[in-house]
């Protein structure tokens, strides 16, 4: 017991290199799963893949026995054969990159430059130097990060009620709930939030960048140049008009210097907003199997209809069990010490969200369905909990976006009551799966 003990302690905090075999095999199980299923659009498909085998719940075991070997927070170092990849696995260590943005570690990463720059090439997750600091300072400026409340709020939230009673009236006429509707009505609000309420029926604005998203997902394939056209041209004719209430007409009047490059930070809001659908049809599934929430989130909904604080933690839960970035990226500018070790510049740097998030040996909660942890500042106030990311770097849109999700969600529940009837159902009494494809679950729905 004390051998293990003094070999754990003399293994902490430090670079661990990776044997090859060990290197393929999170390869195999790791990596290979989170660029299958698109990194930067989903591939339905393989997403159901995942469901079925539970590949989100094989990673989660193989890096658990891959800390346990190298040792507790050591960084994982794989070489892979024309990268150097460094996974992250335990809170301090998260906290330590996401914090080193931009020095030592930048979060416009090389996997990044290539995939995302394809079409938001000046977007301020692919830029650095003074440029970042320009773009970052626009987004969070429009975006009103770290206000609590946008400024456009209660329009946002008009929009959020709107399309769900749209949603609600369809699926009730047909007495139940599909991936596809869900999608088309998301797709709505974030366009009205984004671009303004004209652009509600333009799915090919969203369309041409979700294929720009697909093409993206393969990294260095070549682009799409008229599906890049067509997209731009209809972003820039949205966003000229600058309807009144959305983000369109606050980039409209939002003073910006030479480097900003306004129209290109667009691009990133409406795809990440994109995602938030999904978490939105997984914290349905959640509450539908989870009768105590559903009643504390319907009393919420009676009681407290503007914070609706307990709701927005059931959405929160549903994006750290099934975070929509399931790995945050870095790459280290330059050597950086860690421990007695010397992480190398150049290499690229991975925080698997899907691990650290679902890590049973730091978080007693990590998979159960606990709204309360988001209530209590206990998910908060921990660095392996980062759907949003952290740092300087983190998501400047959460509160936009966490708005309109809130809302929405609060919207459906108090119109209707949605039971499960297809897909893969997280239950209570079990541990909850590592993945879960929203594109299977189906609901009926009934009066409230
Ligand atoms: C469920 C919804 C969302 C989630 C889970 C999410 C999560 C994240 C995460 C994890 C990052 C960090 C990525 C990285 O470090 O590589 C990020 C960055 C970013 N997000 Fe979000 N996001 C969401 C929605 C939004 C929305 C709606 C907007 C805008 C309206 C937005 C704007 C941005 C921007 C501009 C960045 C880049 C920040 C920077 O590089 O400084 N996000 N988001």
């Amino acid at each position: 017991m004390v051998a293990i003990r003094a070999r754990e302690r003399t293994r902490a905090d430090g670079v661990a290199r990776v044997s090859p075999t060990d290197a393929a095999l999170i390869c195999g199980t790791v990596l290979v799963p989170l660029v299958a299923r698109g990194l930067l659009a989903r591939w339905p498909l393989m997403v159901d893949l995942g469901d079925l085998v539970d590949a989100d719940r094989v990673s989660v075991r193989v890096l658990r026995r891959m800390r346990a070997k190298y040792g507790r927070g050591r960084v994982l170092l794989l070489r892979l054969p024309k990268r150097r990849l460094a996974l992250v696995l335990d809170a301090e260590g998260v906290r330590r990159v996401l914090e080193g943005e931009p020095e030592p570690f930048t979060v416009a990463n090389l996997e990044k430059r290539h995939a995302v720059g394809r079409f938001q090439p000046k977007g301020v997750l692919v830029s650095s130097g003074p440029e970042r600091r320009a773009r970052r300072l626009f987004n969070e400026e429009v975006l009103d990060t770290g206000r609590g409340l946008p400024r456009q709020a209660e329009t946002f939230a008009r929009v959020a009620r709107e399309e769900a009673a749209v949603l609600l009236e369809f699926a009730k006429e047909r007495g139940e709930l599909r991936w596809d509707e869900m999608r088309v009505s998301w797709a709505r609000v974030l366009r009205r939030i984004v671009l303004g309420d004209k652009a509600r029926d333009d799915h090919a604005v969203t369309d041409t960048l979700f294929r720009l998203r697909r093409e993206a997902n393969w990294g260095y394939a070549p682009r799409s140049e008229r599906t890049y056209k067509e997209f731009r041209g209809r972003l820039e004719a949205h966003l000229r008009r600058a309807d009144e209430g959305s983000l369109a007409a606050v980039v409209a009047r939002t003073p910006y210097g030479p480097e900003t490059a306004p129209y290109d930070q667009v691009p990133q809001w409406l795809f990440a907003f994109d995602s938030a659908g999904l978490v939105l049809f997984r914290a349905l599934a959640l509450l539908a199997s989870h009768p105590v929430h559903e009643a504390r989130a319907r009393t919420a909904i009676e009681q407290d209809p503007v914070a609706l604080g307990y709701v927005r933690a059931c959405v929160l839960e549903s994006v750290r069990l099934w975070p929509t970035t399931p790995a945050i990226l870095r790459d280290a500018t330059r050597d950086v010490a860690w421990g007695g070790d010397v992480l190398p510049g150049g290499t690229g740097v991975l925080i698997p969200a899907v691990f650290t998030q679902r890590d049973s040996e730091a978080l007693p909660y990590a998979d159960a369905f606990t709204p309360d942890v988001w209530l209590d500042g206990t998910a908060g106030a921990d660095w392996s909990v980062v759907p949003f990311s952290g740092g300087p770097a983190a998501c400047p849109g959460q509160d936009v976006v966490m708005l309109a999700s809130t809302v929405f969600l609060a919207s459906l529940l108090a119109g209707g009551v949605f039971r499960q009837t297809g897909g893969r159902r997280p239950t209570p009494e079990l541990p909850l799966p590592g993945s879960l494809s929203p594109y299977r679950l189906r609901f009926s729905v009934g009066g409230p």
